[in-house]
């Protein structure tokens, strides 16, 4: 490597986190931004990071306070799955540490299911692959301190044409609830041409009734525009299509679920797909970037690659305790794309703010060559005189004491660098 080069590597992902000291009182109150007012933030501030679409008819079943984390069997397996792939891939979460840096889900997607029910109705796990059923593999999963996670439709079968949950959210609710398990994830496949505002709530009800808190995730694909009304539904929301393990897939992915970005916090997220790093679709730098936006996105950290076979770098980027503290903030507001440049918008400042009046900054890179990215507290929603002190969260440390009115750096090509700022002296 050149040295030019491993100096812009170590700009790749640059998450800037801003700490503010001061204590302010809006005069606006929303819902998530109370105390985010002058003398720091400008007026423009609660535009910028508009939370005032969140939770209106929220569902509260008291899960999902900030966005799951966990694993799930369907970008790297799909149908390749069984009970001895899921068990490892729980002793996989303990032995790499990701469990203890809140990876706790641990979900089977789509095809563990016979391809009928039985005599009585009810689902079967498939049994050549599943043969010990779901419930002995949610104690297995339980007994080391995770969560277990299941797939089913809204429809009459699952994507992969296993039987679909419409018109059993009952019966199958109850069994999930008898096995144990603490998380739904509920498809779309062959809905029989009903709306999902129609399908999605009885299951809901459903899981609610077996008086057990399981985590209620719907993958409705973005059709029906989710975010406006699954927050009543759901803790977490599709907002599109499959990602697939290509730069292309995750850019566009992460533009089209920014759209929406007003109407998530506590209790109900959106969510952009799972994380397609480590999958080898993608070099560093992307999956960098991949895992920085969707952290600063708030969007569920749900690994898709094989955690019984991580590389060091898909470690150390799964791994960073300081992004991860960005995605699980207390604070619940989605970061978002706040200024664009270059001829085609291809250098990009997202951003969010975070509790105790901090801002998470991602200098996204999404040029075919290196590039100097500039965040203007303008564009940030600060006022121009107030002084931060940036710290890259890539690099982990602190790379400015003092900034004023902007921060630039160089990033790789398709690198983020995400930052944050910690202040002692705001603005006088
Ligand atoms: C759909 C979902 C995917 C996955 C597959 C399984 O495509 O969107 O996330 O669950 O079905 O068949």
């Amino acid at each position: 490597m050149t040295k030019q080069k491993i100096r812009n590597a170590l700009l790749v992902h640059l998450v800037i986190l801003f700490f503010f000291s001061t204590s302010v009182v809006s005069a606006r109150v929303v819902s998530l931004l109370q105390n985010y007012g002058n003398p720091i933030f400008r007026s423009n501030f609660h535009s910028i990071y508009d939370t005032s679409k969140y939770g209106v008819f929220q569902l509260s079943n008291g899960l999902g306070k900030t966005p799951q984390m966990g694993w799930n069997s369907w970008n790297f397996f799909a149908c390749n799955i069984n009970e001895m792939v899921i068990k490892e891939t729980a002793d996989a979460l303990v032995s790499t540490g990701l469990a203890d840096l809140g990876y706790v889900y641990v979900n089977i997607d789509d095809c563990w299911s016979s391809v009928t029910r039985n005599l009585k109705g009810q689902l079967v796990p498939d049994h050549k692959t599943f043969p010990s059923g779901i419930k002995a593999l949610a104690d297995y999963v339980h007994g080391k301190g995770l969560k277990l996670g299941i797939y089913s439709d809204a429809g009459v079968f699952t994507c992969q044409v296993r039987p679909g949950s419409i018109f059993h959210e009952t019966d199958d609710a109850d069994l999930f609830a008898s096995w144990g398990v603490d998380y739904l994830k509920y498809d779309n496949c062959y809905n029989l041409g009903i709306p999902p505002k129609e399908r999605y709530p009885p299951m809901r009800d459903a899981l609610n009734a077996t008086g057990q808190k399981i985590f209620y995730s719907l993958c409705e694909w973005g059709v029906e525009d989710p975010a406006l009304w699954a927050d009543k539904v759901g803790n977490s929301w599709r907002t599109t299509g499959d990602i697939n393990d290509s730069w292309a897939s995750m850019t566009t992915i992460a533009d089209l679920n920014d759209k929406w970005a007003a109407y998530a916090g506590p209790g109900g997220w959106n969510d952009p797909d799972m994380l397609e790093v480590g999958n080898g679709g993608m070099t560093y730098q992307e999956y960098r970037a991949h895992f920085s936006i969707w952290a600063l996105a708030k969007a569920p950290l749900l690994i898709g690659c094989d955690v019984r076979n991580l590389t060091a770098e898909t470690l150390e980027i799964l791994s960073n305790k300081e992004v991860i503290a960005i995605n699980q903030d207390s604070l619940g507001v989605q970061g978002r794309k706040v200024q664009v440049s270059g001829a085609d918008g291809c250098r990009q400042v997202w951003a969010g703010p975070l509790s105790g009046n901090r801002l998470a900054v991602a200098l996204w890179n999404r040029c075919s060559k290196v590039a100097t990215i500039t965040a203007s507290w303008e564009a940030l929603g600060l006022e121009s005189g107030v002084h931060v002190s940036v710290r890259d969260l890539w690099q982990h440390k602190v790379v400015t004491g003092d900034a004023v009115s902007s921060f630039s750096a160089r990033v790789d090509i398709h690198d983020c660098q995400l930052i944050s700022r910690v202040s002692n002296h705001a603005h006088q």
